[in-house]
């Protein structure tokens, strides 16, 4: 078994870094390694000789965010077996796993596993919820379980195999980001800065009053899901639209699919 496991995501409203660390939990018997890109200026900078690598992104648009291939634009290893994670909001998935399976295997690593799961939609609301509350716990044991089938794997020295993983190439059109951002109820928040510490592309300035930058925008919602205020909320219609086309037709529960 390798020493070490090395955590590498990204996780703006922290249900990725969930998943990972619940798969570290079920593989055991390693010291663990966090590597959290989601507000890493400049990226990662790591080179990796050995140990195993669990990375995760989530799923944008079907796609690996692009701002997760600018933060491993550092990463390299050498063979280096990786479990790749994908976390979609229980619409699809598509291409995002089997991009991932590409940048990974292009740095050096050996992909050996992957698994697609589900967490809340970054759109997700009280009033319109969208996979509210997951990953919940049975998630959080399938992650788990999914660790321990990965660390059998590799115990029994059977682990190195490239799994068949879904996803069409060339991937999906990666559509732009639209410059579209959370506002500020100025008669709710209290300038307590959480969302600007929240903000993983840094756009958020908080001092006599909250000034966002939506070209560098993800909406990603870690400031509207993480202001104690209640005091920012991403109303734009064509999040609305797509809001309302996820609750309509993405509320059938979808399970994590495990490919090993
Ligand atoms: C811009 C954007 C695009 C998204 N696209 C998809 C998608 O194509 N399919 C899907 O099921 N969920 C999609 N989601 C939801 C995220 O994949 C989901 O909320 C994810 O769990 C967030 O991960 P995090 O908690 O680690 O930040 C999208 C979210 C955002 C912000
Ligand atoms: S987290 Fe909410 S209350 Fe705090 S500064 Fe930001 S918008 Fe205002
Ligand atoms: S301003 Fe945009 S990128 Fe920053 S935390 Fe809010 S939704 Fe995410």
């Amino acid at each position: 078994m390798p020493v070490t496991t090395h955590l590498i995501y990204f996780s703006p409203t922290s249900t990725t870094k969930m998943i990972v660390e619940q798969i570290a939990e079920g593989i055991g018997d390693t010291s663990v390694a966090h590597h959290d890109l989601t507000r890493l200026k400049g990226g990662l900078d790591l080179r990796l000789d050995d140990g195993l690598a669990v990375i995760g992104v989530p799923v944008y648009a079907g796609r690996v965010p692009e701002i997760c291939l600018e933060r491993l634009g550092g990463l390299s290893a050498s063979g280096v077996p990786a479990v790749l994670v994908v976390l979609y909001g229980n619409r699809a998935f598509e291409d995002a796993l089997i991009e991932l399976r590409d940048v990974a295997v292009a740095k050096g690593f050996t992909a050996i596993a992957a698994g697609a799961f589900i967490g809340e939609h970054s759109y997700s609301t009280t009033t319109q919820p969208i996979a509210a509350h997951r990953p919940d716990p049975a998630d959080l044991a399938k992650a788990r379980e999914f660790g321990w089938l990965i660390a059998r794997r590799l115990r029994a020295g059977i682990g190195l195999a490239m799994p068949v993983i879904p996803g069409d190439v060339p991937y999906r059109e990666r559509p732009p980001l639209g410059g579209v951002a959370p506002e500020t109820d100025p008669g709710l928040c209290t300038l307590c800065g959480t969302c600007a510490a929240l903000c993983p592309t840094f756009v958020i300035k908080v001092d006599d009053r909250v000034l966002t930058s939506a070209e560098g925008c993800l909406k990603c919602c870690a400031c509207t899901k993480g202001c104690p205020a209640g005091a920012r909320t991403l109303h734009h219609p064509t999040v609305e639209t797509r809001c309302e086309m996820l609750v309509n037709q993405c509320s059938e529960r979808k399970e994590p699919a495990l490919f090993l």
